[in-house]
């Protein structure tokens, strides 16, 4: 194979706080020859991810959890979750032109050392940037943290944070289709009428606007929480406990608001969690079975199908929006997933 050049990113420096465009560089590299077993995948959509600011750190527990969330240092290829054409091959069960998901990098071309790290596509049925979201990883860690965690009952009071993202508006559309009252809260007033509008959330609010989380959540749930679904941390998980029912569950799925600035701690009312017995439960998606797997695809699958389920994407083009792109979920710039689509298919 002839000499190929590849663009790819990486950071300058650890980022300790809030992620800016300027922290990032474009570099090319040119890729080594293939070694045995390795796959050459073209790249076509990346998955932009909150906890990757996490593995931009120079110290985070994240980094010691799980292979896919090890720490990134300054020059290093940014690895993610994303799907590409197979250019070549020299593994048995891959070959040219097959479509592939799982781990690549922010880049045109990424080699695949396959040991786990790569799915040849079962279906190509669906746009296949649902690979990366809705049929991927977010909605995998929505249906496995809702249904296995929240463990829901029908008519349970269910709250969602980041609402309108990639993980929450699938958490929010499950709860409904399963039963369950929903309210969900996000950053903008175009994000909560689109829940309310298009998702069929029971309702919503912007929780910029509100001064006092807890009397807000007491507004929207007066007979308390059952189940909240918690995408943020902070001040809207100490609200949550306080307004929550006796045996009431907490699935902690993410910590957005503490992500960039670490500094800050949250301050749970344990007296709380005691007397009202609620289980706190963080969780990793890899945590979860296959059978679990299977049983999210095909129920997602068919919701799709029907429509009972809206697909929500965000999708910037080109690689050199990869910045721009993660620096955004911070601001709450995405509606739905982001994803950076880095050549078309
Ligand atoms: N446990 C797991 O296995 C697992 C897997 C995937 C994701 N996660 C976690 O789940 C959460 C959601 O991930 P996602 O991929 O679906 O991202 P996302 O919700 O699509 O994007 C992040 C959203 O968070 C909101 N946000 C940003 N900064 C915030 C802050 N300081 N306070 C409150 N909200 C803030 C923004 O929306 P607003 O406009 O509403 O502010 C933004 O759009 C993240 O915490 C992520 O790390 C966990």
């Amino acid at each position: 194979m002839e000499m190929l050049n590849s663009k790819f990113f990486t950071i300058k420096t650890h980022i300790e706080g809030a992620p800016q465009e300027s922290m990032f560089e474009i570099k090319t590299q040119t890729l080594p020859p293939l070694g045995p077993n390795d796959v050459l995948v073209k790249c076509l959509y990346v998955s932009i991810d909150p906890y990757q600011i996490n593995r931009m750190k120079s110290q985070s527990s994240s980094q010691n959890s799980v292979a896919a969330a090890s720490k990134i240092t300054p020059g290093m290829t940014i690895t993610c979750g994303g799907l590409g054409r197979v250019v070549a091959s020299n593994h048995p069960d891959y070959q040219k032109n097959d479509i592939v998901h799982g781990i690549i990098n922010w880049a045109e071309y990424t080699i695949v050392k396959t040991e786990n790290m790569l799915r040849k596509l079962d279906t190509l049925e669906f746009p296949l940037s649902y690979h990366v979201g809705i049929l991927g990883t977010s909605g995998f860690t929505a249906f496995g943290g809702f249904f296995k965690i929240c463990k829901p009952k029908k008519e349970d009071k269910v709250f969602v944070s980041a609402a309108a993202g990639s993980v929450g508006n699938l958490v929010g559309q499950y709860a409904k289709l399963f039963g369950c009252f929903v309210v969900g809260c996000a950053g903008t007033k175009q994000k909560v009428e689109l829940l309310k509008e298009k998702l069929g959330f029971d309702d919503a609010f912007n929780y910029k606007e509100e001064r006092d989380l807890k009397s807000t959540l007491q507004r929207y749930f007066p007979h308390g929480i059952d189940i909240y679904f918690d995408n943020v941390g902070g001040e809207m998980l100490e609200a949550a406990v306080a307004n929550m029912n006796a045996f009431g569950r907490i699935a902690a799925c993410g910590v957005i608001s503490d992500y960039t600035n670490s500094g800050k701690h949250t301050a749970l009312s344990m007296v709380d969690v005691i007397y009202k017995r609620i289980m706190i439960q963080g969780f990793l998606l890899t945590d979860f079975s296959i059978n679990d797997y299977n049983d999210f695809m095909s129920k997602t699958m068919d919701y799709i199908r029907a429509r009972k389920l809206c697909v929500l994407e965000d999708i910037s083009c080109g690689i050199e929006s990869s910045p721009s792109a993660f620096v955004g979920l911070f601001r709450g710039d995405n509606v739905g997933k982001k994803i950076v689509q880095i050549a078309k298919e």
